[in-house]
């Protein structure tokens, strides 16, 4: 196979003196290479802030923009899920549709919410399959319709990643795909999060950044993934990024956490995840775009002493690298 020879300078670590690295790229890739989405960075986004993205009566023009941007640079826009904890507080309102349809002729994936605590596995398949029976005769979800459902999208806790628990293949084993409405299951998405600023504790900047724990965290899906692909779906991870509760300040909203989704989503690919959506909110520090104007700090809530425009963040420059 033909090769170009990079002549990388780089300090090396325990000398003082530059060395030269002879690095070999291949000029074409490799038959196996997964081909990468160009919807690859995705968003995910808070249900109840999702016209604070959109706009509620008219288009919001910075949101169009740094989308637009993104789609001239990948040649897709990103897909948009609109769901999450607010999900299950927000309420149908049919005359906000139309901004949403100006929005570059997106895809999007709305999610609905019937979890309880008490379900087991076996009743959420039942449940899943009542709800997705009567949705798809009433919005025409068929074998040739291009709208499909997406499945299991279990938040929160890890998958059990095994025949028991709550994972993907446990779901198949109950018979999510078996029903008519079951069959019209194109995907599987999974959510996910390296950490936790929940409680309060600072996630380390270093923890985030070491390329191990990257992978680590996204291997941990590997026997989802092989199940999910063994059935013919795709695989995504529907909701993602660093810390959980918005971000930690000083990690998820540095330069570096530009550098982790870079190499996140990267990874992903190699492992059979086909995209990636990456959570958003307003105000939230792991946003890629700040898509309203903010009157209190993203870092600690207090007021800001004068308002801050719509504007985008670190992460955003991993999404166009
Ligand atoms: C689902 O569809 C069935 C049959 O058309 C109907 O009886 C039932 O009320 C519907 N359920 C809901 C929650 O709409
Ligand atoms: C995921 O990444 C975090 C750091 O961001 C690390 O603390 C955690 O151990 C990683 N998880 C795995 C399974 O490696």
């Amino acid at each position: 196979m033909a090769t170009s020879i990079l002549r990388i300078l780089c300090v090396a670590l325990l000398g003082k003196e530059a060395s030269g690295v002879n690095v070999a790229i291949p000029l074409i890739a490799p038959s196996t290479a997964p081909r990468v989405s160009p919807s690859l960075f995705s968003f995910s986004i808070e249900q109840d802030r999702w016209t604070d993205w959109a706009g509620s009566t008219s288009r919001n023009q910075f949101l169009f923009n740094t989308l637009d941007n993104l789609a001239r640079l990948t040649g897709a826009p990103p897909d948009i899920r609109i769901g999450a904890n607010s999900e299950d507080h927000t309420k149908f309102k049919a005359a906000i549709q139309t901004t949403q349809s100006s929005l570059l002729g997106m895809r999007f994936i709305r999610q609905l919410n019937f979890f309880h605590l008490t379900l087991t596995l076996y009743g959420f398949v039942q449940e899943w399959t009542y709800f997705a029976t009567n949705i798809s005769a009433a919005m025409g979800i068929s074998s040739t319709s291009h709208t499909k459902f997406w499945g299991v999208a279990f938040a929160g806790a890890q998958s059990s990643h095994s025949l028991t628990g709550w994972s993907p293949q446990s779901a198949f084993k109950e018979g999510l795909l078996n029903s008519a409405a079951g069959s019209l299951i194109s995907t599987v998405s999974q959510h996910h999060y390296s950490g936790s600023f929940c409680s309060g504790n600072a996630g380390l900047l270093q923890d985030l950044m070491t390329k191990s724990t990257i992978r680590a965290n996204l291997s941990l899906y590997l026997p989802d993934i092989a199940a999910t692909r063994g059935r013919g779906l795709d695989y995504v991870l529907g909701e993602t990024n660093s810390y959980s509760c918005h971000g930690a300040p000083g990690v998820s909203n540095s330069a570096d956490a530009a550098l982790w989704r870079l190499d996140y989503a990267l990874y992903a690919t190699q492992i059979g995840i086909s995209k990636v959506f990456f959570h958003q909110g307003v105000g939230f520090k792991y946003n890629h775009i700040q898509p309203a104007t903010l009157t209190r700090s993203t870092a600690d809530g207090s007021d800001l002493p004068w308002p801050l425009p719509p504007h985008v963040q670190p992460a955003y420059y991993g999404a166009i690298t």
